[in-house]
């Protein structure tokens, strides 16, 4: 069975009650709750991360190899900063799809750049909590390619 694994970064624990005017009025637990529900739809293994540590992020993005065909990670604050985490990500070489509940090109200009997507097939960034089912049903797409 295909095997998808979703990172959440920093301060992603705190959604609903963190500034829901930018990222939502969703919990974590509501955004997995979804995602959940799409997998077992599309007969999909999912695993759940949140972390607010780097290298916790950087350690299990390194055991993902051989173990998930697809990451889907919202790096958080991490994805403006982290050369660790992108490093891991190139290394690991999964197929990796970066997540933004907010429009990270439409905010502060610290926010703009993105030292993940370089190393990710892509990114979906501005849709709220649907940014995840988007990129949910991206990698599904990208599941299937890899098995025709
Ligand atoms: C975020 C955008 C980041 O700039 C910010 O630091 C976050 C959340 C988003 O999902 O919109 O924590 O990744």
């Amino acid at each position: 069975m295909a095997k998808v694994f979703v990172i959440h970064g920093p301060n992603l624990g705190l959604l609903g009650e963190r500034k829901p005017e930018i990222y939502g009025k969703y919990t974590l637990d509501d955004i997995n709750s979804e995602l959940e529900f799409l997998a077992k739809q599309a007969d999909i293994e999912i695993d759940f991360l949140q972390s607010d540590s780097e290298g916790e992020i950087v350690s299990k993005v390194g055991q993902a190899k051989n173990k998930y065909d697809v990451i889907i990670i919202n790096p958080a604050g991490y994805t403006h900063t982290s050369i660790a985490i992108r490093d891991a990500v190139e290394a690991a070489g999964i197929d990796t799809i970066e997540v933004h509940l907010s429009n990270i090109y439409n905010r502060e200009e610290f926010r703009n750049k993105s030292l993940i997507a370089p190393v990710c097939v892509g990114q979906v960034s501005g849709f709220g909590k649907n940014s995840y089912v988007l990129a949910f049903q991206a990698a599904l797409e990208i599941i299937k390619s890899a098995s025709l």
